[in-house]
């Protein structure tokens, strides 16, 4: 009966393997057919239109709202205006309401801009001045300037169909107008380019800026002469010489993903078939319910979970990536907090020891794939900007955020030993990976105050 179901793990573990030089190569050729031309990869490879990264003298009082990932947020920051000081900064976390995700756009829109419209009458500005607006939509959007873009689709759990092809902005702008909400749209980022933005704003080094939470995705500082696809107005290249690019790696594919049978039912039942696969593989929205599903298998193969029809084991997402954290970190001798998960998230009771510690196995196969196909990835990129490269003497930062990379212990850990075994000890000395937290929120103030009107 466990041999069966060590069976099912074993194929999990030859499953899950991956070679991840392979993965890191596909990813920077990927990313090089994407810079071609419109539609040349899976990958957009998106021009963001941020030629400039906050130099630390940005200054004046900016709003953001920042939707995409677990909460949507407002916030309020105040620019001192030098030493890259930020003299205040609120924040108000508002949920969105479940069926607003997959409900009409004027009802999303109108719900952020209520909350916002709450927070600004709460703020109390009182001088009547204009105030600006950096917006963060992390999403997939065709940026058509540094304030306007059309939603190319959703990810992650929304599905609002008729703002697909819209411009986001004029979404918003539309609904703050209902609001009474006198605010101009300054910027409309990606959360990875804001995270690559807030890093910078305290360390100049950073130059790629990833997003492991909910979804997973990278931004990256290129040179502009670099993007054969990039016509800008005038034809000229940006002063800087560089652009933002947002990868939206989670759109990445290529047959050397380790690609199991989960993955397939699972992308086969989700609201984007076919789409996203590589953040299917790494984002903390479908780790647990990868985890439920290889458990589901077992239950089919042996009586050690018990009888199926008493459990929840059948139920999606009754299995989230903060729980298979939980278990992945339990330090008790008999696993209880493996045995108290089981209980109250799946149903499944009076599970032996030897049962629990294979499933901090199958949390371990299923997270540790996560973080090494994260890092293929962010080595892919680097690999793109000939960064620890041999002879490379830059200091290379990567600015990280979301919850999977923030509370996920393992995964972060997994992650950095897989960056030390691609770049080699030498070369990954001088790359440094560091949690920019709510990096989008400011990110987003900075490159609005950059493209202030006043
Ligand atoms: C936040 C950023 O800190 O991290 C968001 O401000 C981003 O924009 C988020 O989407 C991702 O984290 P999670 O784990 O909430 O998806
Ligand atoms: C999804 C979105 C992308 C975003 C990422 C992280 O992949 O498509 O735009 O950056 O999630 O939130």
């Amino acid at each position: 009966d466990l041999e069966a179901a060590e069976r099912v793990v074993a194929e999990l573990r030859e499953a899950c393997a991956a070679r991840l030089d392979e993965v890191a190569a596909a990813m920077e050729a990927e990313m090089r057919a994407g810079l071609r031309e419109e539609g040349g990869s899976k990958i957009k490879m998106i021009v963001s239109f941020v030629d400039n990264l906050p130099t630390g003298n940005e200054e004046g009082v900016f709003y953001a709202l920042d939707l995409g990932g677990t909460n949507f947020r407002v916030l309020r920051v105040q620019l001192a205006g030098k030493d890259r000081r930020v003299a205040k900064r609120e924040s108000k976390e508002v949920s969105i309401p479940p069926h607003l995700m997959s409900g009409n756009a004027s009802e999303l829109f109108g719900f952020i801009a209520s909350a916002l419209a709450k927070y600004v009458a709460a703020a109390g500005e009182g001088d009547g001045r204009q105030r600006e607006l950096g917006f963060t939509f992390s999403f997939p959007v065709r940026q058509t300037s540094i304030a306007s873009g059309t939603l190319i689709k959703w990810t992650k759990a929304f599905s609002v169909d008729d703002a697909v092809g819209e411009d986001v902005v004029a979404e918003l702008q539309t609904a703050m107008e209902k609001q009474g909400v006198d605010m101009r749209v300054a910027a409309l980022i990606n959360d990875t380019v804001g995270t690559l933005a807030a890093g910078r704003y305290n360390d100049e080094d950073v130059v790629v800026g990833v997003i492991l939470g909910t979804g997973s995705n990278a931004a990256y500082v290129e040179e502009a002469s670099a993007i054969p696809k990039l016509k800008l107005e005038g034809g000229e290249l940006p002063k800087s010489g560089n652009m933002v690019i947002n990868t939206e790696w989670g759109n990445f594919y290529s047959p050397c993903l380790p690609i199991t049978e989960y993955d397939q039912a699972l992308d086969e039942e989700s609201l984007n078939p076919g789409e996203q696969i590589f953040e299917k593989l790494v984002s903390g929205m479908y780790l647990g319910e990868i985890v439920r599903r290889v458990l589901l298998k077992i239950a089919s193969q042996s009586s050690i979970l018990g009888d199926v029809s008493h459990t929840n084991l059948k139920t999606r997402f009754s299995l989230r990536t903060p729980d298979i954290s939980a278990m992945h970190h339990d330090g008790t001798p008999d696993l209880r907090v493996v045995a108290d998960k089981l209980a109250d998230n799946l149903r499944v009771r009076d599970t032996s020891l030897d049962t629990r510690k294979m499933v901090v196995d199958i949390c371990d196969i299923v997270t540790g794939r996560s973080a090494r196909l994260a890092a293929a990835g962010i080595v892919g990129i680097l690999r793109k900007i000939g960064r620890a490269a041999p002879g490379d003497e830059r200091r290379s930062v990567v600015a990280i955020d979301g919850g999977l990379f923030e509370h996920y212990a393992e995964f972060r850990k997994r992650l950095e030993a897989t960056l030390v075994e691609l770049l080699g000890e030498e070369a990954s000395r001088l790359v440094e990976v560091k949690l920019t937290k709510d990096g989008s929120g400011l990110g987003a103030a900075l490159i609005a105050a950059a493209h202030s009107q006043y």
